[in-house]
């Protein structure tokens, strides 16, 4: 089961899509910036770049492990070890040296829909088209594999992720409690 199925307190999570026939240019980052696919052995340096990423997201409270580098070891752990993970779709940002974004992506097997697991961008990074950039070059990744659709849950609480995905052209579907 995906770790954030098992929320620490009771939230309803939106469950929003975007079909990926249409995408926006992948533009590279901006000047500094640069990323990397997984590997196992960067798993401390994406743990660092999660955790630096939700510091301030009301997320800490609904999932623990996500207030500290160990705990988000762990989690980016299951989610690697999960059927479906993809690593081909699945960055590390650094600017310079320091890790500063994250995202994991994996296939649903059953539905062949692309799954955004986590994006996060660290405070000190956002709203410079970070978080826009590595999302738009990991939808045009699962469209290179024949993907056609991609969907995500979000904690309805995160407003400014809820908006960011919506900026992107996620539709929500559904809404969902999770206890
Ligand atoms: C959501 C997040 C990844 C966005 O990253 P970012 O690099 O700041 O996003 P971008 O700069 O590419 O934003 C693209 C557009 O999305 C919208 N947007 C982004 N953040 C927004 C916010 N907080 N409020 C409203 N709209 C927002 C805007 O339309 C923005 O365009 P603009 O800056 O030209 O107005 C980042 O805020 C984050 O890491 N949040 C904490 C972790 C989290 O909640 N992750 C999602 C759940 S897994």
């Amino acid at each position: 089961m995906c770790p954030f199925e098992k929320p620490y307190k009771e939230i309803t999570r939106f469950t929003m899509y975007k079909d990926l026939n249409k995408l926006p240019a992948d533009e590279p980052l901006p000047f500094g910036y640069r990323v990397e696919p997984w590997f196992p052995s960067l798993l401390p340096a994406f743990a660092a770049a999660l955790a630096v990423s939700v510091s301030d997201s009301p997320d800490i409270e609904v999932y623990p492990k996500l207030a500290s580098k160990d705990g988000c070891v762990d989690l980016l752990k299951e989610i690697a070890d999960a059927p479906g993970f993809l690593s081909g779709v699945s960055w590390l940002g650094f600017f310079k040296r320091e890790p500063c974004t994250v995202l994991m992506a994996s296939l649903d097997q059953v539905k062949q829909e692309g799954i955004i697991k986590i994006i996060g961008v660290a405070p000190r990074h956002r709203r410079m088209a970070i978080g826009s950039r590595i999302l738009i070059r990991a939808l045009w990744a699962l469209r290179d594999r024949k993907i056609t659709r991609a969907v995500l849950r979000v904690n309805r609480e995160c407003r400014g992720a809820v908006q960011f995905f919506r900026a992107m052209g996620f539709q929500v579907t559904d809404s969902q409690v999770y206890n």
